[in-house]
């Protein structure tokens, strides 16, 4: 679909001259500023669509940065909200919508006998990893490069290749003081490193954010099977992964299953929830009551309700859901690697699921480690034309599939890269 980029542009910027006035970086989350050609201000949204303030309409595949895992205000969810905001939004008591919650995780999530909840994934992380050095006595933990885990201090560092150091400016340099950065995938180095008087192993099992990259075979078995031996947590953040890789997450699909699970994300449809959920076990010092867990949101009725729905909806149709996106994923993908050398321009595509990452202009990315080749302006520049073309992915390049993107969109999108693709030949960065 032909977009009015400059209609589109020019009524995006002048919004954008607006909120920079009263809100840093005129939005609440930096690479929303970042888009390009001109950072999209959505004017409202339905299945796998946007509409901006110019009126255009984008098929979305950034889906509000992965959580929209139904499309944009799925019905059953906007249905049970709705009736949850008739009974009170915010009670400084339990309610029944946290058990109910937690039994369809335990139903569905392997490694899930008992849930904690918080709002975001970067929360959920901080909690287990609490849990981690409070069942063990311990505090050293082990991650990875490449893989991401939230903003908090102690876990934003690593993420960029060839910087082990801090991801932003005003960290706490202490405060990954404890944690050791290894290479992900590489058994042999974790070997080396892991001793007894290690908390925890942290790590995306699927390395979405690096990428799409599904873990090198054996990895995660062993992975399991040292941590064990050790008697050190093996902690898997699902937050992209869990409810979209499989209704089981990737824990379930690779049937290997951790201590800890973080998971957030598609749990929400697009509410703010996040959850720690492992053995009862693994569990024991947030279920004695010994570990403080706390937060005024947690398990707010609202997004409890609405994780309610998603669920339930994702467990009575995963017969159908999650195989039809991933196909859609692998028939986009499909269609871009032969379109790009139809028309010679070198490109990388990685699936993980109903995930994808493109890698404009850059050829034979296999590994994690080759994703420090992506070539961030040809990037920037392809998700630019690929808006121009009423298509609107993740700047870096990554994209979700939802279970409201339908035959027709993905024809249009095929449509979408063809028009990218022979502008990326022709800039040739
Ligand atoms: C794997 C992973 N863990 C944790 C987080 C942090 O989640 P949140 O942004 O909800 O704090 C993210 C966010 O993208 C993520 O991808």
């Amino acid at each position: 679909m032909k977009i009015d980029t400059d209609d589109f542009v020019s009524k995006s910027l002048d919004w954008r001259t607006r909120a920079l006035k009263s809100v840093a970086y005129g939005t609440s989350s930096t690479p929303r500023g970042n888009q390009k050609p001109a950072p999209l201000v959505a004017a409202r949204a339905s299945g796998a669509h946007v509409w901006d303030i110019s009126g255009q309409r984008f098929i979305d595949y950034a889906l509000g940065f992965g959580p929209l895992i139904l499309g944009h205000s799925p019905e059953g969810v906007i249905q049970a909200v709705i009736a949850e905001l008739g009974r009170g939004l915010r009670t400084a008591t339990i309610h029944r919508g946290e058990a109910q919650l937690g039994e369809l995780i335990a139903q569905t999530l392997p490694s899930a006998e008992l849930s904690a909840f918080v709002s975001s994934g970067s929360e959920a992380v901080q909690l287990a990893l609490r849990i981690a050095r409070a069942t063990t006595g311990r505090t050293r933990i082990i991650r990875f490069r490449g893989n991401y885990h939230g903003w908090f201090d102690s876990v934003h560092s690593g993420g960029r290749p060839g910087n082990d150091g801090p991801d932003t400016l005003g960290q706490d340099p202490a405060a990954t003081a404890s944690s050791v950065l290894l290479d992900w995938g590489d058994l042999d180095m974790l070997r080396a490193t892991l001793t007894r008087d290690f908390a925890a192993v942290l790590l995306e099992p699927v390395a979405v954010n690096g990428g799409c990259f599904m873990p090198p075979d054996g990895f995660l078995e062993g992975l399991r099977a040292i941590t064990r031996e050790m008697g050190v947590m093996l902690i898997f953040d699902e937050v992209i992964s869990g409810y979209r890789l499989s209704l089981g997450g990737a824990q379930a699909r690779l049937s290997v299953t951790p201590d800890l699970s973080v998971i957030g994300k598609a749990m929400g449809a697009g509410f703010p929830i996040s959850a720690v959920a492992g053995s009862a076990a693994a569990m024991e010092p947030v279920a004695s009551g010994r570990l403080l867990h706390r937060g005024t949101f947690n398990g707010n009725p609202v997004s409890v309700a609405a994780a309610v729905a998603c669920i339930t909806y994702l467990r009575d149709n995963a017969a159908w859901l999650y195989p039809r996106m991933e196909a859609q994923a692998s028939e986009l993908a499909g269609f871009i690697d032969t379109e790009a050398r139809a028309q010679g321009l070198a490109m990388s595509v990685r699936q993980a699921g109903s995930a994808l990452q493109l890698f404009p202009s850059v050829a034979g990315v296999t590994q994690l480690s080759d994703a420090g080749r992506m070539n961030r302006p040809a990037t920037d520049a392809f998700a630019a034309d690929l808006m121009a073309a009423g298509v609107q992915i993740i700047g870096r390049g990554l994209m979700y599939l939802s279970s409201e993107h339908t035959d027709t969109d993905i024809a249009e999108t095929k449509a979408a890269f063809a028009h990218a693709i022979a502008a990326a030949v022709r800039r040739d960065l």
